[in-house]
């Protein structure tokens, strides 16, 4: 029983363990930490923050195993700090960025949503996640790492559970920093690509491809699917878009988006698709984060009915064991 008790504590404490590991990413700890260790004093003059605090800050994250205390007032990485770097392959730091920064603060009326069956993030801010971090330059680049950080691994297990072979053109809807379509071009030498997202996103993208190997491959389109998506393709992805918006915002997202799919090509809804029952299942978390902005997670019913909205059938769940399924639809 007290075993359970502690675990219930663990989560009633969850938000504070999550707003610490934002002030150590936010203050570069782990970035600086990189050569070995080094006073906390060094670290929060070069940070420009409270030497005390950041201290206070890392000792309780030492506790848990993020960070060692060397010496008195010394700080060095252990294997789960490293994943706070910027220039770790498999960094969260920018994750850790997103959800103990912007996203927290829509969390903070998460029981809003609950109560009013409305928006946490419309009662925060005023206007959608999207219109909100858009509008300030490092908040868009922090959360585009951070979809990287999260997403990126996904892009294999698509490639492993779906045939891109029979497509020759693929437009990433909401594709982000372009990393997905990158990856897949690369992939399949036949294949060219188009890169739909707001302008401010496409123009970073941009510059993040300018070197990449299938550059010469790839149209960048910004705009607003709310709108129109333009151009043509037999193959549609929106990966991780439809979660983020309420029926009728994705219902509008998929009637465009199959304006611009040709005959007989193949529309890609990559999400985790929520199981039945009490299965553990990260989806059913994400869920949440998703209530809180303003979209949700989804069950096969809820996608079927979704797309009949749209007046797009699903053909096909490709389902994956790791954090995504790949649901094809067809006009
Ligand atoms: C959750 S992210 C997913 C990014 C990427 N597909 C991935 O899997 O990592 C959602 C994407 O939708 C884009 N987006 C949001 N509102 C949009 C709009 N009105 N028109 C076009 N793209 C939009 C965002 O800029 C962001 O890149």
């Amino acid at each position: 029983m007290d075993e359970l008790r502690a675990e219930m504590f663990q989560v009633a404490v969850g938000y504070w363990l999550s707003k610490a590991l934002f002030c150590a990413a936010r203050a570069n700890v782990a970035d600086q930490l990189e050569e070995g260790p080094r006073p906390v004093d060094e670290l929060a003059s070069a940070a420009g923050v409270d030497s005390e605090n950041l201290y206070r800050v890392l000792r309780a994250l030492a506790s848990i195993g993020i960070f060692e205390e060397t010496e008195p007032g010394i700080m060095a990485l252990t294997k789960k700090a490293e994943y706070l770097r910027g220039d770790h392959p498999h960094s969260m730091k920018h994750f850790a960025l997103m959800v103990g920064g912007d996203l927290f603060d829509v969390w903070c009326d998460l029981d809003h949503a609950v109560q009013t069956g409305r928006s946490a993030v419309e009662k925060r801010f005023g206007r959608d996640f999207f219109s909100e971090i858009g509008k300030d330059l490092q908040k868009s680049m922090v959360f585009d790492r951070a979809m990287q950080e999260i997403h990126g691994g996904e892009t294999a297990l698509m490639l492993a559970h779906y045939d891109f072979s029979k497509h020759s053109k693929l437009l990433d809807v909401g594709g982000g920093n372009g990393s997905t379509l990158a990856e897949i071009l690369l992939a399949h030498g036949h294949l060219s690509g188009a890169l739909f997202d707001l302008p401010q996103v496409v123009a970073n993208a941009r510059q993040l491809l300018a070197d990449s190997p299938v550059l010469d491959r790839i149209e960048f389109e910004p705009g607003d699917f709310f709108e129109e998506v333009p151009g043509e393709a037999d193959c549609i992805v929106l990966r991780h878009v439809l979660h983020d918006w309420n029926d009728e915002q994705s219902t509008t997202i998929l009637e465009n988006a199959s304006k611009a799919l040709a005959k007989g090509g193949s529309l890609l809804i990559v999400e985790k698709v929520i199981p039945p029952g009490n299965e553990p299942s990260f989806v059913k978390l994400l869920d949440l984060n998703m209530m809180a902005i303003g979209g949700k997670e989804r069950t096969e019913l809820q996608y079927r009915t979704l797309l009949e909205r749209a007046a797009i059938h699903l053909h096909q769940i490709h389902e994956t064991p790791g954090p995504i399924d790949v649901i094809e639809a067809r006009l």
